[in-house]
C-alpha cells in the first residue's frame, strides 16, 4: 500500500509515554492505556460521580487513584480508560463485575465543487425539501477545528435545538456560534480544541460549512465553498493530535457526542490494517451504542486499497464510506512532440510557461540526477521511491528541471491529485505513462511541453473510485457487503487554517484526499435526510442512501475503478450517492436495534461477546446467518446447496403501490424471488420477499443487482455471491 499522495496521516509508529503517571508502580515499563469493559451495572448510576467511584473500585487500591482513571465511560459501554499495569489488570480481573481489559490502540485519521456535483442547489429540490439540515447537529471526531475560519461563519443560522447539552470549551477570547454549538478537547482537556493540522476544519467544513464566496485554491477551483448541509450546526470532538488518534480519547469524544445529543456522527479515523472482530472493536462498539439512541454514523472505508479486504469500520450499523472522484479537474496537459496530448492534474497553473517543446528527459524515479542531464528540459518521473510529489518536485527544481510529468505506478491507474509544486508539473495516469514510455523509447530526441488549462468541470469518466478507496470483502462480516456507497473524496476543496493560497486569495482553502473527506461529504447528506425526514431510523436513512445510488458515470457508462474498468461490488458498494434520490427512496430496508442481535449470535460470538456490544446480558437463543440481516444489499457465501434469505421493505413512498422484481447479473448462480410482486395498501405497510440462491459454480464473485420498480420508483440492491473465504 502506498499512502504518499493521499493528504491524510502517514503512519506514524508510535511509542506510548507512560513516564508522566504513577510513580507508586512496581514496574514502570510495563505501564500502558487500558480499555476495560465491565458488565452493565444492575444498579443504573443516576450520576457520572456513582459511575466514577464504581469505576475506581476496580483500580488498586494501594494507588492514588484519581490519577489513574483517564475517562469513566457511560454510554459507549460501561468502563473505563486507565494507565495500568499488566499485574494490577491481573489482580482486577478477578473483580465481579470485570468483562474485558487491553492495551488500547493507535488510530490514524484517514469543494467546492462537490454539492453541485451531487445535485444540490440553493432554494430547490432536496436543499430546499430539508432547509439545507436545518435544525440537526453534526458530530465530527476529528484534530479539532479553526473556529475562526468564515466556513463557521452563522449567518442564517437558527439557535441550537432545545435537546442541545453540548458545550464549547475555547478559551475566553473565542467562542461558540450558531454554526459550530459545541466544542471539546479530549487530547488536551485544559487547551482549546484548536485544530494542530486542518484535517477537522476540512471535516467539518465539507459536512457543514456555511456558503462562503470567492473560496479558492492558488486561485483554481474558485467559487462558492459550502459544506453538504449548510445550516446544520457543526460540534467538533478533538480526538486526535496532528499525529495520531489514541483510542481511549476516540471512545471519550463518542461517549460526549452521545451525551450532548449529536443527529449524525462523522468519524474520518481507523486502524489502517488492523482488524479485530466487531466485539473487539470499540469503535463498532461505541457506534452501536450511538446507532441505539438514533444518531447516524458515517464512517472512513480507509485509505488501504486497491487491495481486497481492506475495508474498515464494516460494523453493518455503520455506513461505510469509499471515496471517488468528481467532474471537476485542474489541468495540466503533456504534450509530446508527435503531438499526443494526455491530460493530467495540477494545482499549479503557470499562466507563463514557455509553450516551445522542449527535450524530454528519463528521471527514473527523480531522486537523483545530474543537474546537466535536466538543466532546463522536461524530466518524467515515475513515482516508485517513498518520496511524496512534492518532495520530487523540489528535486527536479533543484537540478534546473523546467517541468516535471509525474507518471503513476500501476496500482495508482487513473487517480490524479491537483497539487501545487515546486516546478510546473502535471501527473498522469498509468495507461498514459506507458505511452509517454513508448514515444520516449521511440525517438531519440523526445520533446514536450506542459499546457495548463485552469479548472474544467464535466469528466466524463466521473464518478471514477479512487485508488486508495478500501476495497471489501469486510473481514469482520463477510455476510455483509462492504463498503456502502462511495462518494467524493478526490481532490476536495474546504477550509484549512492557514493561507496557503499565496496572494492569489485571503481566505484560506486546502485540496485534500481520502475516505477522510468523502466519510463527512455522507454525513452531511445524512443530516439532509434527518432533517427533511425526521421520523427515520438511522437504517432508514442508510437504506435510503443505498437504494438509490448511482451506478453509471457521466458518461452512462458503469462506473469505472482507478483502471478505467467497471468497478465491482466490493469497490462500489451500492454505488455513489445521490442525495436528491435519496430524499424519496419509494421502499426502505429498516433494521430495530433489537435484530442485530440475533446477526451477531450468527456470527457465533458467545454470549458474553455479544453482550459486550449491545451492553445488556443476552442469551444467544436465536440467531440468523449474517446474510439474512435486513440490509439493504447482499452479500452471500456460494453454496451448491439452495439458500433463501427473506427481506422486509416498508413502504414510504405512495400508498397504493405495487413493485415488481427484476434480477440483473449474477452469472453462473440460479436465483429466484418469491413473490414477484409486492402490494401495498397504506404507507408504513411492510412487506417481505425471499431470494433463493442456488451455485451452480462455487468459484469467483457473482454479482448483480436486485430491482423492484414501481410506477414512479426503482429500489436496487448490489448482491455479491461470494466464493467461501474464512473469517476472523
Ligand atoms: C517490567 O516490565 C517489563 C515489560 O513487561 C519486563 O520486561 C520487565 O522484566 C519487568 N521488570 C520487573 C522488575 O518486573
Ligand atoms: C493524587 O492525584 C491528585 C490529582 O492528580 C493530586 O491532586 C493529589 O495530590 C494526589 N495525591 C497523592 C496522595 O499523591
Ligand atoms: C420548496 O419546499 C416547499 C415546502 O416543502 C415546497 O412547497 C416548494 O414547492 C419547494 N420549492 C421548490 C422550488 O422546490
Ligand atoms: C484562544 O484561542 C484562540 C484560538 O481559538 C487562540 O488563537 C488564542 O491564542 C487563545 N488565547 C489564549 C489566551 O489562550
Ligand atoms: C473568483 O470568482 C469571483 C467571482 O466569481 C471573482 O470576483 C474573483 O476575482 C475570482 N478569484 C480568483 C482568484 O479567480
Ligand atoms: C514565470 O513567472 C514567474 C513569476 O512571475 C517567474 O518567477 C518565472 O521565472 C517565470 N517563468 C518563466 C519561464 O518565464
Ligand atoms: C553524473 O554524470 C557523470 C558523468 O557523466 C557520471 O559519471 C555519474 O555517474 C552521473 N551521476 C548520476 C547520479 O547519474
Ligand atoms: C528510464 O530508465 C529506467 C532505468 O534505466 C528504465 O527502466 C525505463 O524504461 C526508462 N524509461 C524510459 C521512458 O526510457
Ligand atoms: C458458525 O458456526 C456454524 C456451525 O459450526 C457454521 O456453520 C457457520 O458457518 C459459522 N458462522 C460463522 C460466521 O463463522
Ligand atoms: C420465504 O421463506 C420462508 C422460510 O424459508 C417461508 O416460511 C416463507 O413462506 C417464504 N415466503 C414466500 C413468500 O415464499
Amino acid at each position: 500500500m502506498d499512502l504518499k499522495f493521499i493528504s491524510t496521516f502517514l503512519c506514524f509508529v508510535l511509542l506510548h509515554s507512560s513516564k508522566t503517571f504513577g510513580d507508586h508502580f512496581t514496574n514502570q515499563s510495563d505501564l500502558e492505556t487500558y480499555i476495560v469493559h465491565l458488565e452493565f451495572p444492575d444498579q443504573l448510576f443516576s450520576n457520572s460521580k456513582d459511575l466514577l467511584l464504581w469505576h475506581q473500585s476496580f483500580l488498586p487500591t494501594n494507588s492514588n487513584l484519581s490519577s489513574h482513571i483517564l475517562y469513566s465511560y457511560r454510554h459507549v459501554f460501561n468502563g473505563f480508560a486507565a494507565m495500568l499495569s499488566s499485574d494490577e489488570v491481573t489482580e482486577m480481573e478477578k473483580k465481579p463485575g470485570f468483562v474485558s481489559a487491553r492495551p488500547q490502540r493507535i488510530f490514524q485519521m484517514h469543494t467546492t465543487h462537490a454539492p453541485s456535483f451531487l445535485g444540490l442547489h440553493q432554494n430547490v429540490g432536496l436543499w430546499n425539501a430539508s432547509n439545507s439540515g436545518k435544525g440537526v447537529v453534526i458530530g465530527i471526531l476529528d484534530c479539532g477545528i479553526d473556529p475562526h475560519h468564515p466556513s463557521f461563519n452563522d449567518n442564517g443560522m437558527p439557535n441550537p435545538p432545545l435537546k442541545w447539552k453540548g458545550k464549547c470549551e475555547f478559551n475566553v477570547t473565542t467562542n461558540c456560534n450558531k454554526k459550530l454549538i459545541g466544542a471539546r478537547n479530549f487530547v488536551q482537556p485544559d487547551l482549546s480544541p484548536t485544530d494542530d493540522y486542518g484535517h477537522g476544519t476540512h471535516t467539518s467544513s465539507t459536512a457543514a460549512g456555511n456558503f462562503v464566496d470567492g473560496a479558492n485554491f492558488y486561485g483554481n477551483a474558485n467559487g462558492t465553498a459550502v459544506g453538504i448541509a449548510p445550516r446544520a450546526h457543526v460540534a467538533i470532538y478533538k480526538v486526535c493530535d496532528a499525529f495520531y488518534c489514541l483510542e481511549y480519547k476516540i471512545l471519550a469524544g463518542l461517549d460526549a457526542a452521545i451525551e450532548d445529543g449529536v443527529d449524525v456522527i462523522s468519524i474520518s479515523i481507523g486502524f489502517g490494517h488492523l482488524r479485530s472482530p466487531l466485539y473487539d472493536d470499540n469503535i463498532a462498539i461505541g457506534t452501536y451504542s450511538a446507532m441505539e439512541k438514533g444518531i447516524f454514523v458515517s464512517c472512513s472505508a480507509g485509505n488501504g486499497g486497491p487491495r481486497s479486504g481492506t475495508v474498515e469500520n464494516g460494523a453493518p450499523w455503520i455506513l461505510t464510506v469509499g471515496a471517488s472522484t468528481t467532474d471537476r479537474k485542474i489541468s495540466a496537459v503533456a504534450v509530446l512532440g508527435n503531438g499526443a496530448e494526455y491530460e493530467g492534474e495540477s494545482a499549479f497553473q503557470p499562466t507563463n510557461f514557455s509553450q516551445k517543446l522542449l527535450p524530454l528527459v528519463n528521471g527514473t524515479n527523480c531522486e537523483l540526477f545530474n543537474t546537466s542531464d535536466v538543466k532546463g528540459k522536461i524530466v518524467l518521473c515515475d513515482s516508485s521511491s517513498d518520496l511524496s510529489r512534492k518532495d520530487i518536485a523540489r528535486i527536479v527544481k533543484k537540478a534546473g528541471g523546467a517541468g516535471m510529468i509525474l507518471m503513476n505506478e500501476k496500482y495508482a491507474g487513473s487517480t490524479t491529485f491537483s497539487e501545487y509544486d515546486a516546478v510546473p508539473t502535471t501527473q498522469i495516469s498509468y495507461n498514459d505513462g506507458q505511452e509517454i514510455t513508448n514515444y520516449m523509447k521511440s525517438t531519440s530526441t523526445p520533446v514536450a511541453t506542459i499546457t495548463f488549462k485552469g479548472t474544467k468541470i464535466g469528466d466524463k469518466h466521473a464518478p471514477t473510485v479512487a485508488y486508495f478507496s478500501s476495497r471489501g470483502p469486510c473481514m469482520q462480516s463477510q455476510g455483509i457487503l462492504k463498503p456502502d456507497i462511495i462518494g467524493p473524496g478526490v481532490n476536495i476543496l474546504a477550509a484549512w487554517p492557514i493561507s496557503i493560497g499565496g496572494e492569489t486569495t485571503s481566505l484560506t482553502f486546502n485540496i485534500l484526499s481520502g475516505t477522510s473527506m468523502s466519510c463527512p461529504l455522507l454525513a452531511g447528506v445524512a443530516a439532509l435526510l434527518k432533517s427533511a425526514h425526521p421520523d427515520w431510523s438511522p437504517a432508514a436513512i442508510k437504506s435510503a442512501i443505498m437504494t438509490t445510488a448511482d451506478i453509471i458515470n457521466l458518461g452512462n457508462d458503469p462506473i469505472q475503478d482507478e483502471t478505467l474498468e467497471p468497478a465491482d461490488l466490493l469497490t462500489i458498494g451500492s454505488g455513489h450517492v445521490n442525495p436528491s434520490r435519496a430524499n424519496d427512496p419509494g421502499l426502505i430496508y429498516d433494521v430495530q436495534p433489537e435484530d442485530y442481535i440475533p446477526y451477531l449470535c450468527g456470527l457465533n460470538y458467545t454470549d458474553d461477546q455479544v453482550s459486550a456490544i449491545v451492553r445488556k446480558k443476552v442469551h444467544c437463543t436465536s440467531s440468523i446467518p449474517q446474510s439474512e440481516l435486513n440490509y439493504p444489499s447482499f452479500s452471500i457465501p456460494k453454496e451448491s446447496n439452495a439458500q433463501t434469505y427473506t427481506r422486509t421493505v416498508t413502504n414510504i413512498g405512495e400508498a397504493i403501490s405495487a413493485y415488481t422484481v427484476k434480477v440483473f447479473g449474477l452469472k453462473g448462480v440460479e436465483v429466484t424471488v418469491q413473490p414477484k410482486i409486492l402490494k401495498f395498501t397504506a404507507l408504513n405497510q411492510k412487506a417481505s420477499y425471499n431470494v433463493t440462491v442456488k451455485s451452480l459454480d462455487l468459484t469467483g464473485h457473482s454479482q448483480g443487482y436486485i430491482v423492484w420498480s414501481s410506477d414512479r420508483y426503482s429500489v436496487r440492491s448490489p448482491i455479491d455471491v461470494f466464493p467461501h473465504i474464512s473469517v476472523i
